[in-house]
């Protein structure tokens, strides 16, 4: 069976995020999308809270399931005998980080990267980007699933 993990933070997830899980999902017998636990890294919603959401918008792809992890992604590909990472490459402005990322990658556990292009739709999109937005009440519709937009609504009006 081929089997890939799309990592990330995905705090939260962005349709830029959801079009590359579905055409990974395309190319996989499975998908994992995988959460990185990272207690350094501040974050708006806890890694429950973002599997939640990912698990919600990915419902409709019965080959694609959510998951976290902490530590090495190298480890956890070999913990789960997965083969291949799928990432976004949203721009130039990517590749030189995620070239080194995916070659370390290799260099450590034979793992092999794959990069799809993110769709033009979605080339200036990041979570960031997103929370920023919404935080000075700027129009985030299509940007985010709806449940994601309530989620930061409510998330952001608490603060
Ligand atoms: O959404 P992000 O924060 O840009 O995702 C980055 C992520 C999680 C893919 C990357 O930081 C990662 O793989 N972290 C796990 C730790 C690790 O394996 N580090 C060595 C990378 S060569």
């Amino acid at each position: 069976m081929a089997t890939a993990v799309c990592p990330g933070s995905f705090d939260p997830v962005t349709n830029g995020h959801l079009d590359v899980f579905e055409r990974a999902a395309s190319l996989f017998d499975h998908v994992t999308v995988a959460v990185l636990i990272n207690k350094t890294k501040a974050s708006l919603f806890t890694v429950e809270e973002r599997m939640d959401m990912l698990s919600q918008c990915l419902a409709p792809f019965p080959n694609v399931s959510v998951d976290a992890f902490h530590g090495l992604l190298v480890d956890y590909c070999r913990d789960k005998e997965i083969k291949a990472i799928v990432k976004g490459l949203r721009a130039v402005s990517d590749f030189d980080y995620e070239l080194q990322m995916a070659q370390m990658n290799h260099r450590l556990s034979g793992v092999e990267t794959l990069f799809v292009s993110t769709n033009p739709l979605y080339g200036y999109l990041s979570s960031s980007l997103v929370k920023e937005v919404a935080t000075y009440g700027g129009d985030i519709a299509g940007l985010v699933p709806d449940l994601v937009r309530e989620r930061l609504d409510a998330r952001l009006a608490e603060r």
